[in-house]
């Protein structure tokens, strides 16, 4: 395993294999917001439809302030965790009335926010403003620890604390956000849960799980 070959990796492949998703056509906050936001516990597929109707039906963060929670709630329907979309509407309402419309621009003023957590903080400030932050997501923890043999369970401190190291040190410091996206990409599409494409992946042959056969035993998860 090698840091440096795993970027270049991550990154040749994703310009090769990206999916055409709206929000990749856009740096405009709000809309990366609501769509890592309705992506968080949610696979791409089924929130496409979701953000699409979010942006038809509320194009603007003002738009989505000025809806009544009821409406809000139902265009939400079907997504749960319902937390998220009074979340979502709360946030809108801060940032339109009292932020002038205008999202925070780095990552710790964006974790201020509610509803939005390391992993959305890091997403938003990494794509829009190209701040050199790593997200970490299942996606994430799944390729790492696959490629660099790492079996810290994921969800214990150490391991959280360690996959956030690692994802720091192998991130690509000139382009962030599409690094970001690269990664979580490659892991929902190559990299996947259930029969990984091994035998097509460019990573194969430095892949310590795939020398190890240890593909289908990691990440470690702690049952608790
Ligand atoms: N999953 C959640 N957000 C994503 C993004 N921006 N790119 C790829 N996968 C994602």
């Amino acid at each position: 395993a090698n840091e440096i070959d795993f970027r270049e990796v991550v990154n040749s492949w994703y310009l090769q294999n990206k999916r055409d998703l709206p929000w990749r056509r856009s740096s405009d906050p709000y809309r990366i917001w609501l769509s890592e936001i309705i992506l968080q516990q949610t696979r791409i597929d089924q929130g496409l439809p979701y953000y699409l109707r979010f942006i038809k039906t509320f194009p603007t963060v003002f738009d989505l302030a000025e809806a009544s929670e009821q409406q809000v709630l139902k265009l939400w329907q079907g997504l749960g965790y319902y937390s998220r979309a009074r979340n979502l509407h709360y946030t809108a309402k801060e940032v339109a009335y009292e932020m002038e419309g205008i999202f925070p621009k780095s990552f710790s003023e964006l974790k201020k926010l509610k509803g939005v957590g390391e992993y959305t903080a890091s997403a938003i400030a990494s794509i829009c403003y190209g701040e050199a932050v790593a997200v970490v997501d299942g996606n994430v923890y799944r390729v790492l620890s696959r490629y660099f043999g790492v079996d810290t369970p994921i969800n214990a401190t150490e391991g959280i604390r360690y996959f956030k190291e690692l994802a720091t040190r192998v991130l690509d410091l000139e382009h962030p956000g599409d690094y970001n996206q690269a990664i979580m990409e490659f892991g929902a599409m190559q990299c996947k849960p259930q029969l990984p494409l091994c035998a097509s992946c460019g990573l194969q042959i430095s892949c310590v799980a795939f020398q190890l056969q240890r593909v289908d035993k990691l990440p470690v998860k702690l049952k608790k």
